[in-house]
C-alpha cells in the first residue's frame, strides 16, 4: 500500500495549513497501516473519525482562503480544487457509515484511490496556497486591499 509521509515539499509557510497538513497525512498513514490487519471498515472508525473532523474544518478554512484569490486569474483553478475536497469529504462521509463507496470492492482499493487523491490535492495546494501567500490573501480578516466590488467610500482607508 502506499504510504504518505510529510516533506519539507509540501511546507508552505502557512502555520496553520502546514501545521493541518502534517496532521492529516499522519492521520492517514495510521488509517493505511491500520487497514492493513483490519477485518472490517467499522475497526478503523474511530480513525477515520479524527480525520474526517479535521478533514472538514481544513477544507472549510482553506477554501475561505482561496476564495479571496482574484477570480479572473484563479477562479477556475480554485473551483476545481474545492470540487476535489468536496469529493474527499463525501467519499470520507459514505466511509464514516460503514460502507466503502461506490466503485470500490475493498478497503485497500478504496484507500489507495483516496489518499492518492488527497496527495493530488495537496501538490496542487502548494500551487495555489503559494499564490495567496505572494499575493498577501492568507489571512482572514481584513483584506490588505478593499476589493473592488465595494461600493465607493466603505473600502477606503482613512486618511
Ligand atoms: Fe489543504
Ligand atoms: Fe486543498
Amino acid at each position: 500500500m502506499r504510504t504518505l509521509a510529510w516533506s519539507e515539499h509540501f511546507a508552505l509557510g502557512h502555520e496553520r495549513i502546514d501545521r493541518e497538513h502534517r496532521r492529516l497525512l499522519e492521520l492517514s498513514a495510521r488509517i493505511e497501516s491500520a487497514a492493513e490487519k483490519a477485518a472490517s471498515i467499522e475497526d478503523i472508525l474511530p480513525l477515520c473519525r479524527d480525520f474526517f473532523r479535521l478533514l472538514v474544518s481544513h477544507c472549510f478554512y482553506e477554501e475561505q482562503l482561496l476564495r479571496k484569490l482574484p477570480r479572473d486569474r484563479f477562479g477556475n483553478h480554485v473551483d476545481e480544487h474545492c470540487r476535489g475536497h468536496a469529493r474527499l469529504i463525501h467519499q470520507a462521509q459514505a466511509m464514516m457509515t460503514g460502507q466503502l463507496p461506490t466503485g470500490y470492492d475493498s478497503l485497500p482499493a478504496f484507500l489507495n484511490a483516496y489518499f492518492e487523491l488527497m496527495h493530488d490535492l495537496l501538490v496542487d495546494d502548494t500551487e495555489l496556497v503559494g499564490s495567496l501567500i505572494r499575493e498577501g490573501y492568507h489571512r482572514l480578516g481584513t483584506p490588505e486591499m478593499p476589493p473592488e466590488w465595494l461600493p465607493s467610500g466603505r473600502g477606503a482607508s482613512p486618511v
